[in-house]
């Protein structure tokens, strides 16, 4: 165990509002041993910024994790060469080139679709009827399992994230990981006759033609379904919920002074939707004075350090005219976020100017309470809203 000071959460109220416990734990002890966690946190952004890049300590390999047993030893938890030889052979499915050329004008057909389908009914959950079908049909192009369901992809996301997240070993919870992968791998059996006869833009196409073994082909096609459904279904209902209740912020774009980008790059900051991203201690180091040991765990707390106040003032505001280049919401390091350009995409590109513009005079069905919560994995899980028809 670190010899990092200890802090004490109370689990329920750090998942109901992680920001008052990081914010103290910023100011008191920034790298701390999370009892209640089994973990020690970093919590201050440029500490983050700098470990995460020295792989050779902050290891993302944990064979012993949740992800690696329950999910495939996937690209996320490979460091140096072994990471890089899948991500150089994964990205260019998803590099900023492919998204233009191939992935934004099918994203916004998926939109088109969607809200053509709910746009006559005036009100909407629109975190289950627009953002979860769209990010659902967007990973399916982008995974290329165009052969199931928007629902199958978001039940088998949810069901990854909370399999390994099973600290406590819920045999019910880890049965329902077991399904989803077996599904997800029902699906790939389909598709892979189909992609090796005609090769096209997807990820598994792209994996499998670029010559990855099959057996990490379907891991990382894992991965990205775990990743790429629950962080942009939660930012598109995040963000369109902040300029909701942020009306001068919302003037602002309205009036041509703030760029879809920045609202999405600024909602990421202000409510990071991956607030950590787990290592383990490779070898005895020590940081800022605090000693680690071989396989201390350690979490990097995004979230915590988009809220840092050495960066951003008013760090708890959200506020569009920020500079936002020191949020580090897609990550850090080697494993900065693969599929960061379909999400801004997805999200800056096609959700939000869709929503805005076909949903006139949109806003909050103040019948029903948002909710909201996460510190791992943040945000709403539902938006309920109204518009005129
Ligand atoms: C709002 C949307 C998203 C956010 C905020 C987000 C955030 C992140 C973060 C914080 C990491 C970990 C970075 C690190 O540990 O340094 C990550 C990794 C990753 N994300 Fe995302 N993500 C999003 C959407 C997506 C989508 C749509 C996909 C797939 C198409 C995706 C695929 C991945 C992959 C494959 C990795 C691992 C990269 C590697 O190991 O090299 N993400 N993401």
């Amino acid at each position: 165990m670190s010899t990092a000071p200890h802090f004490e959460i109370d689990v329920a109220d750090f998942w109901r509002d992680p920001y008052p416990a990081l914010a103290r734990m910023r100011r008191e002890a920034p790298i701390a041993f999370v009892p209640q966690l089994g973990s020690t946190l970093l919590t201050r952004r440029d500490d983050i910024f700098v470990s995460e890049k020295r792989i050779d300590v902050f290891s993302s390999d944990q064979p012993a994790g949740l992800m690696t047993r329950l999910m495939g030893h996937n690209m996320m938890r490979k460091d140096g060469d072994a990471h890089m030889a899948e991500r150089s052979i994964f990205f260019p499915a998803v590099s900023p080139k492919a998204v233009r050329a191939h992935w934004r004008a099918e994203f916004q057909q998926h939109a088109d679709r969607i809200l053509d389908q709910i746009g006559g009914a005036g009100r909407a959950d629109l975190l289950a009827e627009f953002a979860l079908p769209l990010s659902g049909e967007c990973l399916k192009s982008v995974t290329g399992l165009t052969n199931v369901r928007f629902s199958e992809i978001d039940a088998w996301s949810q069901a990854m994230i909370e399999g390994i997240a099973n600290y406590t070993g819920d045999p019910a919870v880890e049965a329902r990981c077991h399904a989803a992968t077996g599904g997800i791998d029902a699906a790939i059996d389909d598709m892979l006759p189909v992609v090796r006869k005609t090769p096209n833009h997807s990820l598994l196409s792209v994996m499998i033609h670029g010559g990855m073994p099959e057996a990490n082909v379907r891991h990382n096609i894992k991965l990205a379904i775990s990743g790429g459904q629950n962080e942009p279904r939660k930012a598109i209902a995040g963000t369109v919920w902040a300029l909701l209740t942020h009306p001068g912020q919302f003037e602002r774009v309205a009036a041509g002074k703030t760029e879809w980008l920045q609202v999405f790059e600024e909602f990421a900051r202000w409510i990071s939707p991956i607030g950590m991203s787990p290592r383990r201690i490779a070898r005895a180091t020590s940081v800022n004075g605090v000693d680690f040991a071989p396989d201390d765990r350690v979490f990097l707390m995004f979230g915590s350090a988009n809220r840092d106040e050495a960066h951003f003032a008013n760090a708890d505001r959200f506020d569009l005219a920020r500079d936002t280049a020191r949020s580090i919401a897609f990550g850090a390091g080697p494993h900065f976020c693969a599929g960061a350009a379909a999400s801004r995409a997805m999200i800056a590109d096609v959700a939000l100017p869709s929503v805005f513009a076909r949903l006139r005079g949109l806003r909050l069905d103040d019948s029903e309470p948002v909710r909201i919560g996460g510190w791992a994995f943040r945000g709403l899980f539902n938006l309920p809203v109204v518009w005129e028809v």
